[in-house]
């Protein structure tokens, strides 16, 4: 059953609605139709409310029935209202569309919808018996508080020793869990970045980051990473770093998001040798590290070469395992870690313990989980790789050997008007610009290959069809930049 708002609630939520911008312009009926579309769209009138009978949204108005009928019928047809005689009017958004937490409209018809603007895998199958035993080892934390703001003691034992056997002796004590890698950038940044510090970033780069730094007002220079070769252009990078100082870098070195490079290990050693002479701090988000593909071997992690707590290392669960156990990591000096739990206890506290013990089952049964997803995005890179050689032959792609990601070199800079045809056959993208600060990357499309093969060549082949129309209608093509002066 839908609910009801009644004729004095909507004429309280309408409040000056004749008295809005552009109303001398329009009959009153025209205004109040648009004011109630004004609510709907910013989510104040919740979508299939229904609303109140003509006669009475008149009286509560003190304005003619007429004027109400006229409205309702405006509304109709825009959309914005269905109605059933005898049954009443509801609120609706035009096309189908439905109103997003964020207040983006996104399509009703989500299912049907390929999304390639996710880079990640759905849960493995053991998922759901680790759930179960984590529920039987809980009883152990119930008789304390249950806030662990540094993460309960055998995780972060589990999360040291996955550090230990990568050649990075770690004690548990260096270890912050946190709810996500998301969570562990944006304590790190808290705690290491006042309000406009500089940060270095690779471009492209992972866009979430690029948020938080944004949040935190951060000053973003990029290192434009090469599309083919190793990536990073050792020289650039290390000279940026000494004649920019900046106070931080991020960089993603294990097969960055997203390009999939992979950074050496003589530039990490050298990296961390400038950050340090520049008196630049290290963030290496090393989400992707266990996704190597074809038997790639990774190089020691980047805090290895770190004589002097510079480099502090964040990571996470989602990738090789979910993005919804919500489950992360910070790796620094002890004292470290105890500052960043000061600055967490003003957030939120501390993570949810059960979800910790259901970290440690599944981290437990890691070394096979990790084994069938190498094998699982293999195949699937596979199928991706095949079908863009087969469908759309002009786009460049390195192949990636590792992570969930690959970076295609489009035939023209046309990613944005792309991604909007896409959208309307069924397959969500995410463009070029979205992994750079500029608008730039227009030439560039990531693709995850995160879904089941047969949806990626599926989304290829409708990808494909549209990049054709584009040319044909012309009318989404790439236009000169407006200059606003
Ligand atoms: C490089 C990088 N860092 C962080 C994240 C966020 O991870 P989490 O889900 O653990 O917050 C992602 C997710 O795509 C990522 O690609």
């Amino acid at each position: 059953m839908s609910s009801q708002v009644r004729g004095v609630q909507l004429a309280r939520l309408l409040g000056q609605w004749h008295a809005l911008p552009g109303r001398r312009r329009s009959p009153d009926y025209a205004a109040l139709a648009g004011a109630v579309r004004g609510l709907l769209a910013d989510g104040r009138l919740p979508l299939g409310v229904r609303l109140p009978a003509e006669r009475e949204l008149a009286e509560a108005l003190r304005i003619s029935r007429t004027t109400v009928t006229a409205a309702y019928r405006q509304l109709r047809e825009t959309g914005h209202l269905a109605s059933r005689r005898g049954a009443g009017s509801w609120t609706m958004l035009p096309g189908n569309h439905r109103m997003a937490s964020t207040g983006l409209w996104i399509p009703q018809d989500d299912r049907d919808m390929i999304d390639l603007g996710v880079a990640a895998l759905a849960a493995p199958p053991q998922l759901l018996g680790a759930a179960r035993a984590a529920a039987e080892d809980l009883p152990r934390y119930l008789g304390g508080a249950g806030y662990h703001p540094t993460g309960i003691v055998e995780l972060r034992e589990a999360v040291a020793g996955a550090y230990t056997d990568r050649g990075l002796p770690t004690s548990a004590d260096q270890i912050m869990i946190t709810s996500g890698t998301q969570h562990a950038l944006d304590l790190v940044l808290r705690l290491a970045l006042a309000p406009g510090g500089s940060v270095l970033v690779e471009s492209p780069t992972y866009p979430n980051a690029i948020a938080a730094l944004t949040a935190r007002r951060a000053r973003i220079a990029t290192h434009g990473l090469a599309t083919d070769g190793p990536g990073w252009e050792s020289d650039l990078l290390l000279g940026s770093l000494r004649q920019t100082r900046p106070k931080l870098a991020y960089l993603i070195p294990d097969f960055q998001n997203p390009t999939g490079h992979l950074m050496s290990a003589q530039l990490r050693e050298r990296v961390v040798a400038a950050a340090h002479a520049a008196g630049t701090d290290l963030v290496v988000d090393e989400s992707f590290v266990d996704l190597a593909l074809d038997g790639t071997e990774v190089p020691p992690p980047t805090a290895t070469f770190d004589r002097h707590s510079r480099v502090v290392s964040i990571g996470g669960m989602s990738k090789p395992y979910w993005g919804g156990l919500r489950i992360g990591w910070v790796r620094a000096s002890a004292p470290q870690v105890q500052r960043l739990a000061a600055v967490r206890v003003g957030m939120d506290m501390a993570s949810p313990v059960l979800d910790q013990l259901l970290a440690v089952r599944l981290l437990a049964d890691g070394p096979a989980i990790v084994a069938a997803r190498r094998a699982q995005l293999t195949a699937q890179r596979d199928a991706l790789l095949d079908a863009l050689a087969h469908r759309l032959p002009d786009w460049r792609v390195t192949v990636p050997h590792g992570g969930v990601t690959l970076w295609a070199e489009l035939d023209g800079p046309i990613s944005s008007a792309l991604a909007r045809a896409a959208e309307e056959v069924g397959v969500r993208l995410a463009p070029g610009p979205r992994f750079g600060l500029d608008g730039t990357l227009e030439r560039f499309l990531r693709l995850p290959f995160t879904l089941p093969a047969a949806d990626l060549v599926e989304a290829v082949g409708r990808i494909a069809a549209v990049r054709y129309d584009l040319d044909r209608t012309g009318g989404q093509r790439w236009r000169e930049p407006t200059v606003i002066a």
